[in-house]
């Protein structure tokens, strides 16, 4: 396994921090394995192709959760390598699916079964790093076995004294979301503990903005006085506003940026391939 030593602080010399989040790869040990339609390799590879050729200069990669839809090693070595062969700063946390393999897919949900797994050791459980005057704090929400998330207390006792030590502008990155996006069956999906978490949030006016995947869909809202982003998976994404499981075959793959300025300023948008 190559070595691999997660960023802990990011300097620029405009003052800007540009931020690419990539989520929910789904990716397979077969690279041209299909998901519910989907070339999941093809379609991470354009991904992060397509962002990294814009105008834009990246100076930070975050990868939030279900990297893999199955769970094997081989996997994230590729992942590893060809985020390494960027030569950009990246950080990864784990998804459900990242510590949880779903058998009988075909089958309802309710008759899957879930085999619960440890998560790869290069998936961080909390790591801070900090970024021109912002903290940014990354958390494993992932519970082996489970498709929901939750934030165990030793994570919410380490987020409470990041926030403590550091009163610089803050983002907290997580795989579950923490806001329900209005679609029944995925928000039975959330971290469990959400309010425990907004808890923590609302202690600490610091906390500028919170970044999720899971939902494979873009949403935002602004909650508690704080920017709460959702983003698009780089694979097949999810309907919005439907209660019932559902693949919105109309919205392509994507991926958000968030540009960080040294004064404070958060700006962020979502990006969709240009095709298919
Ligand atoms: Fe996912
Ligand atoms: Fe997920």
């Amino acid at each position: 396994m190559m070595t691999y030593i997660p960023p802990t602080h990011i300097e620029t010399p405009d003052g800007l921090v540009n931020i690419l989040q990539l989520t929910d790869l789904h990716l397979s040990a077969d690279r041209q394995k299909s998901v519910a339609g989907c070339q999941c390799q093809d379609s991470f590879e354009r991904c992060l192709s397509q962002a990294l050729s814009e105008n834009i200069r990246c100076d930070l990669i975050l990868l939030t959760g279900d990297l893999v839809n199955e769970v094997d090693m081989s996997i994230y070595q590729r992942i590893f390598a060809q985020l390494s062969a960027t030569n950009i700063a990246f950080a990864c946390i784990s998804g459900n699916h990242d510590v949880t393999d779903e058998l009988y897919t075909e089958r309802p949900f309710s008759e899957r079964q879930f085999v619960a797994h440890a998560p790869d050791t290069r998936l961080l459980s909390h790591h801070r790093i900090m970024a021109n005057g912002w903290q940014i704090l990354l958390v494993d929400s992932s519970v082996p076995g489970k498709v929901h998330g939750d934030l165990p207390l030793s994570t919410q006792l380490w987020l409470t004294q990041q926030l403590t030590d550091c009163h610089l502008p803050t983002i907290l990155v997580l795989h579950h979301h923490i806001v329900p996006v209005q679609s029944q069956w995925i928000d039975a999906h959330m971290a469990d503990n959400a309010e425990q978490i907004w808890q923590v949030l609302r202690r600490f006016r610091q906390v500028k903005a919170v970044l999720c995947g899971h939902v494979h869909q873009e949403s935002y809202c602004y909650h508690e006085g704080i920017h709460v982003y959702t983003t698009p998976s780089t694979c097949y994404q999810f309907k919005a506003y439907s209660d019932d499981f559902a693949f919105d075959e109309n919205s392509r793959p994507g991926y958000r940026w968030l540009q960080l300025g040294n004064n404070g300023a958060l700006e962020s948008w979502v990006k969709r391939l240009d095709t298919w």
